[in-house]
């Protein structure tokens, strides 16, 4: 047991009038854990694409109808959950326990937020960890003790990257997810989401605006690399509404999109 990382540890270097991207994303999703700047953010990057939110609503769904896809699919029982974000109703582990309600889940996240914010969500919660640390070093997420805690790398795990990867270059992205289907078992799931356009217009509206990081389009090739050493399941790679079974809504209509796919280790 680690008392040192409670929920009510001090946030080192925490600035509020700095906008960052995992409170800008909760403010999407109409949640609370956000400052002034993180609403001025969202607030100007819904005026360039209005199809932000549903852009995050759709992400969220892919999210978690992939965690418990493989959980009921894939008998998967345990998830790491990279660039996690601030706690969202359902959390992963709320939609995966639906299935098996002995699932275990780890949040990574490199912002201390969401860390502290996904602690004391868990606090009482036996098999759920959460730690900071930055998803592109896989070595260093996998050595975390608290991993360690929670999830036994022996066994397949379900490994989630929810709109993060266009956070990321291709050249990292391909790094990172080699890295982690090198480490994880076969059996094991890996899920990917990302913003997406079919075109640079929409991008390259929204990345002057988007102050708080790099946004990164990749290609179909490119997206579908980062499931290499995995077999994709269906309905392979696609936007989000068309690879959640049964959501038949209109996809939206602002150029941008989630693209998103799941491939299970060989
Ligand atoms: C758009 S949110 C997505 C949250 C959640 N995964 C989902 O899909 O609903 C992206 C999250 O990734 C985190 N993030 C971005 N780059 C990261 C990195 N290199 N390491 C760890 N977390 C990162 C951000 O702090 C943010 O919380």
């Amino acid at each position: 047991m680690n008392e040192s990382r409670a929920s009510d540890t001090p946030l080192p270097g925490i600035d509020a009038s700095r906008p960052n991207i995992a409170r800008v994303y909760d403010y999407l999703l109409g949640g609370k854990d956000n400052f002034t700047a993180d609403r001025e953010l969202a607030g100007q990057l819904l005026s360039v694409n209005p199809g932000m939110e549903q852009w995050a609503r759709d992400n969220r769904a892919f999210v978690v109808a992939a965690a418990a896809r493989a959980a009921r699919e894939g008998g998967i029982a345990q998830f790491l959950d990279l660039g996690a974000g601030l706690p969202t109703h359902p959390a992963v582990h709320e939609a995966v326990r639906e299935v098996n309600p002995a699932a275990r889940v780890a949040y990574v996240d490199f912002d201390p937020v969401a860390v502290v914010h996904s602690r004391a969500l868990l606090a009482k919660g036996d098999g759920l960890a959460a730690f900071q640390a930055d998803l592109t070093d896989p070595e260093a997420v996998l050595a975390d003790p608290d991993l360690a805690k929670v999830l036994d790398l022996t066994q397949p795990v379900g490994v989630i990257l929810g709109g993060v990867a266009h956070f990321l270059s291709p050249a990292v992205m391909r790094a990172t997810t080699a890295a982690y289907v090198s480490r994880i078992c076969p059996g094991s799931w890996l899920m990917i989401s990302a913003g997406h356009a079919e075109d640079e217009g929409p991008l390259s509206e929204l990345r002057p605006a988007y102050t708080a990081a790099d946004a990164f389009r990749h290609t179909h090739e490119e997206f579908t690399f980062f499931f290499a050493g995995t077999e994709i399941v269906p309905p392979g790679i696609a936007e989000a509404r068309r690879w959640i079974a049964g959501l038949t809504a209109p996809p939206p209509d602002h150029g941008l999109y989630v693209r998103c796919g799941a491939g299970v280790k060989k």
